[in-house]
């Protein structure tokens, strides 16, 4: 089999550099080691920056998030005893929607495949070849064990942290940044509308909580937890009233329902530069990794294959190599942007049990909520820097 970009793994990265690439007339094939059904099942992040929409959109595959997507203008940061709105469109102008990943990825799989284009399912070692050469190879086994080789002009790492992409890199010419936090998420997808217009991102003393949506009638929420914990230990009972405990609010009361599905997922931050290597080329979760508290994960993989779609272009249909080669740099400025104000959003709403940094973090959640400036900061990173 031969195609201009060979793209590993169907995630959002993959998918949607697919949708890219075909818009503009390059040809791909998406190899994918899962089943359709678990990556479409897959529960993920949910909120998209405007600039994640505005790209979709333009991609053609934004026609159900236009219509199901939910417009969100602000976040709510609770502290005990204070609940403060941000207002987006006020501070910079932009919003967010509200749309799950997993929707964003069945949007993908069905515009390709209604549009005739490959995506192989269910394939076995894969493994990359010739990356240094001008015409680098992908082999694996396809669903049905036969043992296939992909040619290609380009290579296009899109297999998320544990893919096979990213150790091609020669350690030598690799660099790579790690940061594990002592906390993780234990997140609920429930059937009950949620107890909030926008979503509360609530500092507690024992312990983060986050109040999201995915839906009228679907909630998402989150408790953080110690990253040794076990889901076993949750009952739903005191799943939702911690989660009340954390949230309290006078007045406001959290609705429960029953809980659809439930994981236990530890914080990470993780680089890798750089994001190009010959002719491979990594974008999203297999160059690096971000905590949830920004909801910058999903975002970061679309901002990168946007930037690649147009370097693949310049390279693939008009022979010009710049883009290219500045890619990694232009890409790895906004993802080094994204880890920092992931880690900061986790850094002053996560407990740690020291009270010293119980008290900073009361002080920046004043501070973010008091002055325009500060609140400023948050929402433009929150809603996305322009893509350069
Ligand atoms: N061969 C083929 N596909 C593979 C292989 C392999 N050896 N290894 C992994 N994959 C696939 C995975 O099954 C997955 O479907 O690569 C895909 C990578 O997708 P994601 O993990 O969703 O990563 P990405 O597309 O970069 O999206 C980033 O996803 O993990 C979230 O929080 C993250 O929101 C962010 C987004
Ligand atoms: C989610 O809805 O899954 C979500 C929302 C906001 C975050 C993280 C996750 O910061």
């Amino acid at each position: 089999m031969r195609t201009q970009v060979g793209i590993i793994g169907a995630g959002p990265a993959g998918l949607l550099l697919a949708q890219l690439l075909a818009v503009r007339g390059i040809d791909s094939v998406v190899l994918e080691n899962r089943s359709r059904d678990y990556v479409q099942a897959r529960i993920r992040a949910g909120i998209l920056e405007q600039g994640t929409v505005d790209v979709l959109t333009g991609a053609g595959v934004g026609e159900r998030l236009h219509r199901e997507g939910l417009r969100h203008d602000g976040i709510y940061l609770q502290y005990p005893g204070h609940r403060q709105h941000l207002d987006f469109p006020g501070l910079c102008g932009r919003s967010v929607w509200a749309y799950g990943q997993t929707e964003v990825v069945k949007d993908l799989i069905g515009a390709r495949l209604a549009a005739g284009q490959q995506i192989e399912f269910e394939i076995s070692g894969t493994a990359l070849h010739d990356l240094e050469t001008d015409r680098p190879r992908v082999t694996y086994a396809d669903s049905a064990g036969v043992q296939q080789v992909l040619e290609c002009d380009v290579v296009a790492g899109c297999d998320g942290f544990h893919g096979p992409s990213r150790p091609m890199l020669p350690a030598a010419l690799q660099q790579t940044w790690v940061r594990d936090y002592p906390f993780a998420w234990l997140g609920i997808l429930a059937d009950v509308a949620p107890s909030t217009d926008e979503l509360i991102y609530a500092w507690h003393p024992d312990g983060f909580a986050l109040h999201s949506m995915r839906s009228p009638s679907v909630s998402r929420l989150y408790l953080q937890v110690d990253p040794d914990e076990r889901l076993e230990s949750w009952s739903d009972d005191r799943i939702w009233s911690e989660l009340q405990h954390r949230m309290a609010f006078e007045g406001w009361q959290l609705q429960t329902g029953p809980i659809t599905d439930r994981s236990i997922t530890p914080m990470r931050s993780f680089v890798s530069a750089p994001m190009r290597h010959g002719r491979l080329f990594l974008a999203g979760d297999a160059a690096h990794i971000v905590p949830p508290t920004g909801a910058k994960g999903l975002n970061l993989a679309v901002a990168d294959v946007t930037v690649l779609c147009e370097a693949l272009t310049e390279l693939l249909a008009h022979g010009r190599a710049g883009l290219a080669d500045t890619y990694s740099g232009t890409a790895l400025r906004r993802v080094w942007r994204a880890t920092h104000f992931s880690w900061w959003m986790t850094s002053m709403l996560h407990a740690s049990g020291d009270d010293f940094e119980a008290q900073l973090q009361l002080s920046q959640l004043r501070y973010v909520t008091s002055s325009p400036s500060a609140a400023q900061s948050l929402a433009e990173n929150y809603t996305g820097l322009p893509l350069r």
